[in-house]
């Protein structure tokens, strides 16, 4: 038996929900923007191998993969002695603020899951998911790998027996996202985040958040995008994102609605309602945001299916 998955890429905190929120991504044109994994029996040992655009950013020895780490865990846990074979086909390139340790550890733990006949129940594979993307990122967080699993735009709960919940989102919306071609570490992009927040900084993040979330299931779109703002990170995070200052104001120029950070960056989403607007916003970032062949954009409508067998 063989098991293949795709995990699609994400957006973690869409702006105003900093750890808290999450999307996951579907080119309009039916691209591929999301790793897959591939499981199925060997004589013996646990074997990974790789391919796909972003293959040689990967570890050099597969032991270091996270992927062959999930497979090390299931297989332990389960007490197998069955030998294994995983493909990881990696189509996101690493710390680009889409998610892309993410979707390896969905793509992963979601195949070995199906492999070994759904040991894990939903929640409890949620957990196991972020709590192996926490070792690459530096800390748990589940803002990517819940939209990647799941689909949609995804409300971290951190409730007894309910990490998240999919919240209503404007179908209507186009994301266009850009990845200039450069890599940056969450881990160092959370260090630059202050300590403490004042006050009134607190209140306008939980006032923001809570808004966006009730603009949402009002179906509110004026509402939602008048608060979708990022009180939290993007004040410090933008700076280090070469040329991200300079395509907001540009983006909010070409009529796109609001423009954020995608998880840590350096990916940034703009959103408009209009196609017309989004294809004139990614020929801009395209021109002038990509920094090198290693970069593109993509317009995205949110993916709903979430990880699937594929
Ligand atoms: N919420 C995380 C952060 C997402 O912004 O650090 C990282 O992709």
């Amino acid at each position: 038996m063989s098991v293949t998955v795709y995990a699609p890429a994400s957006m973690g905190n869409v702006g105003v929900g900093f750890d808290l929120l999450g999307a996951a991504l579907a080119p309009l044109d039916g691209q591929l923007l999301g790793d897959k994994v591939s499981v199925s029996a060997a004589a013996q040992g646990i074997n990974l191998t790789a391919s796909g655009r972003w293959a040689d950013k990967l570890p050099s020895d597969p032991q270091q993969n996270i992927v062959y780490q999930c497979a090390q865990f299931f297989a332990e846990k389960l007490n197998s002695q069955q030998g294994l074979n995983l493909h990881l086909q990696k189509n996101l390139p690493v710390g680009s603020g889409l998610g892309s340790s993410a979707s390896s550890v969905v793509a992963a733990l979601y195949a070995l899951n199906e492999y070994f006949e759904q040991p894990y129940d939903q929640q409890a594979l949620l957990k196991l998911m972020g709590d192996f993307e926490g070792q690459i990122s530096g800390s748990v967080h589940y803002d990517n790998v819940a939209p990647c699993y799941l689909g949609g735009m995804q409300l971290m709960l951190d409730a007894p027996g309910k990490i998240c919940d999919a919240i209503p989102h404007f179908k209507q919306w186009y994301w266009v996202v850009a990845y200039p071609g450069i890599s940056l570490s969450t881990a160092k992009m959370r260090a630059l985040l202050p300590e403490q927040y004042d006050k009134a900084v607190a209140i306008d993040f939980g006032r923001y958040l809570s808004a966006f979330v009730h603009a949402s299931y009002q179906q509110d779109s004026q509402l939602a995008l008048s608060v979708l703002k990022d009180v939290l990170a993007e004040p410090y995070r933008a700076e280090g994102i070469p040329g991200y200052s300079d395509a907001r104001a540009a983006l909010a120029d070409l009529g796109m609605l609001t423009t954020g950070i995608s998880g840590s960056g350096p990916t940034l989403f703009s959103v408009t309602d209009d196609l017309a607007t989004a294809q004139k916003a990614q020929a801009w970032l395209d021109a002038h945001y990509l920094v090198n062949e290693q970069g593109f954009s993509h317009i995205c409508k949110l993916d709903e299916q979430g990880t699937r067998r594929c």
